[in-house]
């Protein structure tokens, strides 16, 4: 299934829009006061604080409901539970809910088996959704430190048989931190050269071109196909190689300066 660019577009920008501030949100204005002991108490401290609370990005938006309503009944009157399949936060609905606001991740999330599992409702449960990985209110992200562990929830168990996914997982999220950190490591030499007022176009190009090869493969994350992510970070670590060698040359002295070399991906 292919999602139309434009769309995703339009998306992204109405996800972006932030509700009107100053009027307040009664969901979150009773929610804050509920027992944090309920799941209700609780899932608004899960939320408190996250980057969702920072980017606006209230209940109601997930949930449904009315938020000018200062009444359980009136506020709720729209809102379904996450077991009833026409609720929004029904598990095999969550790609399309979250998609709306990261169609990026949705995007290639689309391309994955785990996506084509929650479309059959009697497979629903096996596969992981959004929320298995970032938590459904509190925004987390795995590292290569948890990530192995994420994915043998479910993979290398008895009922799943062998199988090196959590390593792999784990192998290539790395490099795409390794890459990230190569692409800071090249742009404070970019930036030393800029300062110096030596010429650094070329190696600004490269430093983009890293930065937006680096993007992609942390999109493509979500396709789970490790092989083509890996050719995206492999195309990220060399255009930021490249730019902190272009900023070298335009800079004889920063070279005499430090002999440190970003040694090459290894694997
Ligand atoms: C006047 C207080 C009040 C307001 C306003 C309110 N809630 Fe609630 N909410 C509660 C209470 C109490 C519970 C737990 C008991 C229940 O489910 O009825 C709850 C439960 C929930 C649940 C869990 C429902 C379930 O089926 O398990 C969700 C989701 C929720 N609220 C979302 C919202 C959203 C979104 C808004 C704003 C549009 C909102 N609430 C406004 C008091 C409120
Ligand atoms: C980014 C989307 C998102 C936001 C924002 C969000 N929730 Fe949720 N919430 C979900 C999803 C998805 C689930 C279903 C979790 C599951 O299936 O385990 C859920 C589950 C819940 C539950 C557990 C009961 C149920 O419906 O399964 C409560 C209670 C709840 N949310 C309340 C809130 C409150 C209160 C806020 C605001 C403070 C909030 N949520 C903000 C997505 C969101
Ligand atoms: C109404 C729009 C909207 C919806 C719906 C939404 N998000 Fe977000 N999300 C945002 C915004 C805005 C940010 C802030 C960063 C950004 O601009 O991407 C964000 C950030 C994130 C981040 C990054 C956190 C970080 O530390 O960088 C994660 C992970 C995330 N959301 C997961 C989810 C998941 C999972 C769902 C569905 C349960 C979801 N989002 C639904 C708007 C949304
Ligand atoms: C099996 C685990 C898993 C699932 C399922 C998953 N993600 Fe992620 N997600 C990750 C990991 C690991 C990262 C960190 C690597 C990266 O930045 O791409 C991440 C990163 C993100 C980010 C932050 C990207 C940034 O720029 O920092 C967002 C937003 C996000 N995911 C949204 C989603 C959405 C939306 C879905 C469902 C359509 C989803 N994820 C499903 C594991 C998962
Ligand atoms: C909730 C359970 C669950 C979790 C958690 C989970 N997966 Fe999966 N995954 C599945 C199922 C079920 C399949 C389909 C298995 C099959 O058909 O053999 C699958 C298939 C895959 C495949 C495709 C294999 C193929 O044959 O095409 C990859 C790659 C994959 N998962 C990666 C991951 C990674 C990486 C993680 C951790 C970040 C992860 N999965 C976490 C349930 C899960």
């Amino acid at each position: 299934m292919r999602f139309p660019r434009l769309l995703i577009l339009v998306l992204l920008c109405l996800g972006m829009v932030h509700p009107a501030r100053g009027e307040p949100n009664t969901c979150l204005t009773c929610h804050s006061e509920l027992n944090e002991a309920t799941p209700a108490g609780r899932a608004y401290l899960q939320w408190k604080n996250t980057v969702h609370d920072k980017a606006g990005v209230t209940c109601d938006r997930c949930h449904g409901g009315d938020s000018s309503s200062g009444t359980l009944d009136g506020a709720h009157r729209s809102i379904r539970a996450a077991s009833d399949p026409a609720s929004p936060t029904y598990a095999g609905n969550i790609p399309e809910l979250c998609g709306n606001c990261h169609g990026a991740q949705l995007e290639e999330f689309a391309r994955s088996k785990h996506y084509r599992i929650l479309q059959v409702r009697d497979s629903i449960l096996d596969s992981p959704t959004c929320i298995t990985c970032h938590g459904a209110m509190n925004t987390a992200i795995l590292s290569p430190a948890n990530i192995a562990d994420a994915c043998r929830r479910c993979h290398g168990r008895e009922k799943t048989g062998p199988s090196s996914i959590p390593e792999e997982a784990q192998a290539t999220l790395s490099l795409i931190y390794y890459a990230r950190n190569t692409i800071n490591w090249s742009r404070e030499f970019v930036l030393l050269a800029r300062r110096e007022g030596r010429p650094t176009a070329a190696a600004e190009e490269r430093l983009q071109e890293a930065i937006s090869r680096f993007q992609a493969s942390k999109a493509k994350w979500h396709s789970f196909d490790f092989r083509e992510i890996l050719r995206l970070v492999d195309g990220a670590y060399e255009s930021a190689r490249e730019a902190k060698r272009l900023a070298e040359d335009a800079n004889e002295r920063l070279k005499e300066r430090t002999s440190l070399d970003i040694p090459p991906l290894d694997r």
